[in-house]
C-alpha cells in the first residue's frame, strides 16, 4: 500500500530496497528530542496566530508530551516504513490524536523541519562538548601547577632541543583547547537561526510568526532566505571542524602520551584505569585509551570531508543527499565526548616520574642553547659565532662522552679562552628553565603565573 503520509498520488508503496536506501529512521530518530521540542514550538505559533484552533495546539502538545515519555521509555514502534523521525512522530500523533495531529504539518515541511532538528542537535552538542572541553583545560591547568617546577625536555624533531617545564607542556594543551572552545562558541553565534518557517523552500502563504519559533527555541532570530534556510549545511560543516580540530589536539597529547609511556622514555605513569594488558604477554602495560583517541580523530575527520563532499554537487535547495549529514555529525560527537572523557581521566590519574623528567632534561646537550647565550652576553660575541663556539664544546664533550659541564675549564678556554667559570652556573637544567622568562616563556614562575591565570578563568 502507499505511504500513510505523502502517498496520496501513488497507487503502490516503495520496493523494499527504495525502503532500505530511503529510510534515516535507524539513525535520525537520535533527533527525537530536537523533532518534538520543534513540533511544540510550531503548534504553540500556529494557535497564536490563529491558524490552528487553542484546543487543537492543546491536543497536540499532550500527544507529543504522551510520545516523548513513550520514546523515553524504549516503548515507541519505530517504523522504517515512515522513513524518517519526522514521519514516525507525525504519524503516531495523528493515530493518538486524530485530526488535531493531521494539522500540525501546516505551514512546515520536512525540509524546514531537519534543518532545524539537526541545527537544535549540533547546538545542544555544542554546549555538551564545550563544558567538556572545559573539564579537560581544569585537568591540565591542576597537572601544570603541581608541575609548574618540574623539568622535562622539550623535543623540536623528537629529538632533544631545550629543557621546559612539565608545567608548561601541560599549558600549551590548554592553550589549544581554549581555541577549540571559542571556536565552538563561534560556531554555535553563527548558527543559532532558525530556519523554521521556510517550509519546502519559497516560504508559505500563512501568517506564520516566525519570529516567535525563534525566540521560543531560543535562537537569536529566524534566517533571512528560506532557500538558504533548507539548502545549507555549513554550520554542520563548521561544527565537524572544530570537533576535527579538537580531536587533533586531543591525538596530539595521545601520541605524548604513548611516547612517554614507552619505557624507553618513562616519563609519565598512567593508571591502571587508563591501561589494558595482553592477552598472552604478561607484562604488558599497554595505553589503550590514547592509541584510541589518536585513532578515533579519523574518523571525524573523515566525516568533515565526507560532509564538505556530499555538499559540493548540490545545487539549491534539498536534495536527498542532504540526509547524509547526519551519521557524520552524531558518530563526531559521540565519540569526541569519549575522547574528552578519556584525555580528562587520563590526565588526572597521570603521574609524572619527576626524577626521571629531569634527568632527561639534562640529557642531549640540551643546554647547548645556554652556553651560547652566555658567549654572547658576557663576551659580547656575535649569535653566529657563539654558535658555533658551542657546536665545537658540544662535539669535544661527546668525544669525551661527557655533558657540556663535565667539560674543564681548560677545555672550555682551548675553544674560547675568555669562558670562565661563571659558565657552569649557566649549563644546568634549572638554570636553563628559570631564565626563560620572556612573555609565555617556560620558567616555573612563568608558569605558576599563569595556571593561576587560568584557575581563575576556568573557575
Ligand atoms: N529524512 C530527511 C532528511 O534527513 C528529511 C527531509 C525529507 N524531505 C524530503 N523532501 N524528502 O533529510
Amino acid at each position: 500500500s502507499s505511504n500513510s503520509q505523502w502517498g496520496g498520488r501513488f497507487a503502490a508503496g516503495p520496493s523494499a530496497i527504495m525502503q532500505a536506501i530511503n529510510a534515516s529512521i535507524g539513525f535520525d530518530r537520535k533527533m527525537w528530542r530536537q523533532d518534538i521540542q520543534g513540533s511544540l514550538a510550531h503548534a504553540a505559533m500556529l494557535a497564536h496566530v490563529g491558524i490552528i484552533s487553542a484546543a487543537d495546539e492543546a491536543a497536540i502538545r499532550e500527544g507529543l508530551g504522551d510520545i516523548a515519555r513513550r520514546i523515553e521509555a524504549g516503548d515507541f514502534p519505530w517504523d522504517e516504513a515512515l522513513e524518517d523521525i519526522h514521519m514516525n512522530i507525525e504519524a503516531r500523533l495523528t493515530a493518538s490524536i486524530g485530526e488535531a495531529g493531521k494539522r500540525l504539518h501546516t505551514g512546515r515541511s520536512r525540509n524546514d523541519q531537519v534543518a532545524l532538528d539537526v541545527r537544535l542537535w549540533v547546538r545542544d552538542a555544542i554546549d555538551g562538548l564545550s563544558a567538556q572541553v572545559e573539564d579537560v583545560m581544569r585537568a591540565l591547568v591542576a597537572k601544570a601547577a603541581q608541575h609548574a617546577g618540574t623539568t622535562m625536555p622539550g623535543f623540536t624533531h623528537l629529538q632533544p632541543a631545550q629543557p621546559v617545564t612539565f608545567g608548561h607542556h601541560m599549558l600549551a594543551y590548554v592553550e589549544m583547547l581554549s581555541r577549540d572552545l571559542s571556536r565552538l562558541a563561534d560556531c554555535r553565534r553563527r548558527m543559532n537561526e532558525s530556519p523554521l518557517g521556510a517550509a519546502a523552500l519559497a516560504g508559505t502563504g500563512f501568517p506564520v510568526d516566525r519570529h516567535m519559533t525563534a525566540a521560543a527555541l531560543g535562537f537569536d532570530g529566524p534566517t533571512r532566505n528560506s532557500l538558504d534556510s533548507v539548502a545549507s549545511r555549513d554550520f554542520a560543516a563548521e561544527f565537524l571542524f572544530c570537533c576535527a580540530m579538537c580531536a587533533t589536539h586531543l591525538s596530539r597529547f595521545a601520541e605524548e602520551v604513548v611516547i612517554w609511556t614507552n619505557p624507553y622514555f618513562g616519563f609519565v605513569k598512567l593508571s591502571d584505569a587508563f591501561t589494558t594488558g595482553s592477552s598472552i604477554m604478561p607484562q604488558k602495560r599497554n595505553p589503550d585509551a590514547a592509541e584510541l583517541v589518536r585513532g578515533k580523530t579519523g574518523r571525524m575527520t573523515g566525516a568533515l570531508v565526507g560532509l564538505l563532499t556530499v555538499l559540493k554537487g548540490l545545487a539549491l535547495t534539498y536534495f536527498k543527499d542532504m540526509q547524509e549529514d547526519k551519521e557524520g555529525v552524531f558518530d563526531a560527537a559521540e565519540n569526541l565526548t569519549l575522547c574528552l572523557a578519556a584525555v580528562g581521566g587520563m590526565v588526572r590519574d597521570m603521574q609524572p616520574d619527576v626524577a626521571r623528567l629531569q634527568q632527561a632534561a639534562g640529557a642531549g646537550f640540551s643546554t647547548a642553547t645556554d652556553l651560547a647565550d652566555w658567549l654572547v652576553r658576557e663576551l659580547k660575541m656575535p649569535f653566529r659565532d657563539a654558535h658555533h663556539v658551542t657546536g665545537r664544546l658540544v662535539a669535544r664533550a661527546e668525544a669525551h662522552g661527557c655533558d657540556l659541564a663535565g667539560l674543564t675549564l681548560a677545555e672550555l678556554q682551548a675553544e674560547e679562552p675568555g669562558i670562565t667559570e661563571a659558565l657552569y652556573g649557566v649549563l644546568t637544567v634549572e638554570a636553563s628553565v628559570a631564565s626563560r622568562t620572556s612573555y609565555g616563556g617556560t620558567s616555573p614562575e612563568n608558569v605558576r603565573r599563569m595556571a593561576a591565570e587560568w584557575q581563575e578563568r576556568l573557575a
